[in-house]
């Protein structure tokens, strides 16, 4: 019989949320009216039917929009501390937590605002939780590779407290090929490194993320296109960071009963669960746990054996040297 393990009560990492992604539509507007900040929309029920997306772009539109109205250090802290104490109530014991600089950079918003507002929200949650976090900055692949390697160096004031670089935004026609500079980089620099790879892009984009130097890959559910490369991803343990809502939303797998991370399963592929952005998507990590389990039989075993999986897959310790 399945379903008798209470999701939360499994320990578990989440290895795949975007902070600016739980940003949850009552906050969001209490955040435009603060810093008088215009929206296309002027009630949480207005703000929830601009989340019916037929794709990532049309995702990509509204969450930029949303980004708007973080404006000031504090904005920053609240927001990473909600996320945390909502986190460790599903069970999260430590969370890898993307974040892209270059969107509030554009916005006039100065790095150490942003910075330093998420490291207060991670230390006031971990006092109040135990509750461990780690930032991974996001480079956008919708711009520049020099953009992207001008912002590693702009963060390297606060090198110390960053685990990690990946890449994000508009996967189509920004393959990881165009990155290779930025993630030689942030390895040569000791940094771990990942990316959004077989979320929209075919297994191909998977190929090219592994052959610039990732250490994990975000989604990777397409690689199931590929029977040689889903071998590969079990043969060389490189960990996919799935996220079921995500992909139902984004009409990316719409069905959850034909998701392919049954197939990855079987295949032995280090699968984990995560939320991705968990207030435009409708859940958070113990969701999307409950949400593939119904979708797809798993076991308690099955459960057990991804939470364990994304503890065994988190980067607390230094990246190993290639
Ligand atoms: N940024 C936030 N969520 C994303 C996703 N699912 N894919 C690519 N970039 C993102
Ligand atoms: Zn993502």
């Amino acid at each position: 019989m399945t379903g008798r393990t209470r999701v939360e009560d499994l320990p578990k990492a989440e290895l795949h949320v975007h902070l600016e992604g739980t940003l949850e539509a009552d906050h969001l507007l209490e955040l435009a009216r603060r810093h008088d900040v215009a929206l296309p929309w002027r009630s949480v029920e207005e703000v929830r039917a601009a989340y019916a997306f037929t794709d990532l772009q049309s995702f990509l539109d509204v969450f930029f929009v949303g980004c708007r109205v973080l404006r000031e250090r504090q904005d920053f802290a609240d927001l990473a501390h909600r996320y945390l104490l909502r986190a460790a109530a599903d069970g999260v014991v430590r969370a890898e937590v993307f974040f892209g600089v270059q969107t509030f950079l554009a916005l006039g918003v100065p790095l150490a605002d942003q910075l330093e507002g998420i490291f207060d929200g991670f230390d006031r949650a971990r006092a109040e939780t135990g509750i461990d976090a780690a930032l991974i900055t996001s480079a956008q692949r919708h711009r520049t590779e020099d953009d992207a390697l001008a912002m590693v160096d702009a963060l390297m004031p606060w090198a110390d407290r960053i685990v990690g670089f990946g890449l994000g935004s508009t996967e189509l026609g920004n393959p990881p090929s165009k990155f290779a500079r930025y993630f030689a980089t942030v390895r040569d620099r000791g940094f771990h490194a990942t990316a959004h790879a077989g979320e929209e892009g075919g297994p191909d984009y998977v190929r090219e993320a592994l052959d610039v130097g990732v250490e994990r890959i975000d989604h990777g559910v397409r690689s199931a296109e590929d029977p040689d490369l889903v071998a590969l991803l079990a043969r060389e343990r490189v960990p996919l960071t799935v996220c079921p809502l995500s992909n139902q939303r984004l009409h990316v797998t719409p069905d959850l009963t034909a998701h392919p991370l049954r197939t990855l399963l079987d295949a032995g592929v280090l699968v984990t669960v995560n939320s991705d952005d968990p207030s435009y998507f409708g859940g958070y990590v113990a969701d999307n746990y409950r949400a593939v389990r119904d979708a797809l039989d798993l076991t308690d075993e099955e459960l057990e054996r991804l939470a364990r999986t994304s503890l065994s897959a988190t980067w607390a310790g230094p990246p190993a040297t290639s």
